[in-house]
């Protein structure tokens, strides 16, 4: 299903619909989440911090949004967090300026080439505004920093625009607090935000959005010293070898051929993929992306973007960053605190990699993935794991008298607060069925009158559409073992 229909499903089933929407002067990139959209973003949450986070045994934080002006002087954001714009000098438009060379010519222009790039490439393809055909001035830069002012006296301080600082910040504290030992992994999730010139396509480019990051902080001279490498040695990550080649390789076969550089590196790789593969994001349509320096963020020496194939395109779910020690020194310095650690008895500043997970694009590649069009059964059907469905189960009566409708409500009583129970009474009873198929609930739950005789309930399969007959007493097991993690 393409974009057009994931955003519809959006709106019409309460995933997610633009903010302050009822005013003509809301900005655009803020998107908010209606009660599907959060339940499916709670879950998605659980399934990250359950496959990373207590599995590696990570420490999970939770910072603040606006952070110190020193934060980002000492973080390179300030100075290099910016993006390439353009301004047409008869209208005034500015654009991105990389994104409109690239969609008006097909060239990549690297959003960190040089100024000069630009110009040239616009010279040279005679790129013209594409609201009034006017001519650009020379490229500049803009910085995407949201700045605030604290106080009456409004000092400056910024909302962040990756939440990895705070674990970078909070390091030192954190290591002798919680007794680290490298290499260590420490996870955040929360809201990041960027002042994006052209943000679009809902929750694709936002300039308010959630990120679930994991900063692991290793020793440098033992990067190939992992201890859970084994257990992902032949786990498959698809490389992307050149423009039009990726190629399936597992993880030992991907490090000894030197297309991953070490065995850390290796380990999360294979860690995200067997996520994903969780999520029910086919990861057959996947690929790590290994960026050349001019796409590298400022801050990284080595990065692969986890990029997820769509209607609309490749999209970059997650960042991974090898940032050196470049965080650590530059927050030393600039804070004198110490952030060295000693590591069986050697002292060593050490290296961060960082996953960097884009929660709402994923969000939006799993609906892609997992919404399909039954045509013979005339019906759409949003086949998301159980575990992640917005709705578990709907609970329906066949018809409200004869007393169903206060049986109904005693099997919902029963279940509401352990699962995601939907009650519904109203409407015939194939159109009920449609509407959970569309918002991903995987079961339904009929009381009919067999019901008030014998105890037992229809119970009807989201993706088979087959019904079999249990006992009330036999629910909540059945919805625990369907509905759990895996
Ligand atoms: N922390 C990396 C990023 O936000 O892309």
């Amino acid at each position: 299903m393409n974009y057009e229909q994931i955003i519809q499903l959006a709106l019409e089933r309460g995933f997610y619909f633009p903010s302050c929407e009822i005013y003509a002067d809301a900005p655009a990139g803020f998107w908010e989440y209606g009660p599907s959209g959060v339940s499916l973003k709670n879950k998605f949450m659980d399934l990250w911090r359950r496959e990373l986070v207590r599995r590696d045994r990570m420490w999970e934080i939770d910072g603040s949004q606006i952070m110190s002006q020193s934060v980002f002087t000492a973080s390179g954001h300030l100075s290099s967090f910016a993006d390439p714009v353009i301004t047409c000098q008869k209208c005034k438009s500015i654009f991105r300026a990389d994104k409109l060379i690239a969609e008006i010519t097909s060239i990549v222009v690297p959003e960190s080439a040089d100024l000069e790039q630009f110009d040239k490439t616009i010279l040279e393809k005679n790129v013209k505004c594409p609201k009034c055909k006017g001519s650009f001035d020379n490229a500049k830069k803009f910085n995407m920093m949201f700045k605030v002012g604290i106080g009456p006296q409004s000092e400056p301080a910024y909302l962040r625009p990756e939440t990895c600082q705070s674990i970078f910040v909070d390091f030192p504290r954190l290591y002798k607090t919680m007794r680290g030992r490298l290499p260590i992994g420490v996870a955040q999730i929360g809201k990041s935000f960027r002042n994006e010139i052209s943000p679009r396509q809902s929750l694709l480019r936002l300039r308010e959005f959630y990120q679930a990051e994991i900063e692991v902080f290793c020793n440098p001279n033992k990067l190939n010293e992992m201890d859970g490498f084994s257990e992902i040695e032949n786990t498959v990550i698809r490389l992307m070898v050149d423009d039009n080649t990726i190629k399936p390789v597992t993880c030992k076969e991907a490090l000894e051929s030197g297309m991953v550089p070490n065995k850390l590196v290796a380990y999360y790789l294979a860690l995200l993929v067997e996520f994903y593969q969780k999520t029910g994001i086919d990861v057959g349509k996947s690929r790590f992306r290994k960026l050349g320096d001019k796409e590298k963020a400022f801050y990284a020496s080595v990065a692969f973007d986890f990029e997820v194939e769509t209607t609309i395109g490749w999209l970059e779910l997650v960042a991974c960053n090898y940032r050196s020690d470049y965080d650590l020194k530059s927050h030393g310095n600039v804070s004198k605190e110490k952030f060295e650690v000693l590591d069986n008895e050697v002292k060593v500043l050490p290296h961060v990699f960082e996953l960097s997970m884009g929660i709402d694009r994923s969000l939006y590649t799993i609906l892609e993935h997992s919404l399909r069009e039954d045509k013979e059964n005339d019906r759409v059907v949003l086949s998301l794991k159980p575990y992640l469905a917005p709705i578990h189960v709907g609970v329906l009566s066949l018809m409200k008298k004869d007393g169903l409708a206060e049986k109904t409500e005693e099997v919902f009583s029963k279940i509401k607060t352990k699962y995601d129970a939907f009650l519904d009474h109203s409407g015939a009873i194939g159109r009920r069925y449609r509407r959970l198929d569309e918002v991903g609930a995987p079961f339904a739950v009929t009381i009919d009158h067999q019901t008030l005789q014998d105890d037992t309930v229809t119970i009807r399969m989201r993706d088979s559409m087959a019904q079999e007959r249990i006992k009330i007493s036999d629910l909540d097991s059945h919805l625990a073992r369907e509905t759990g993690f895996p």
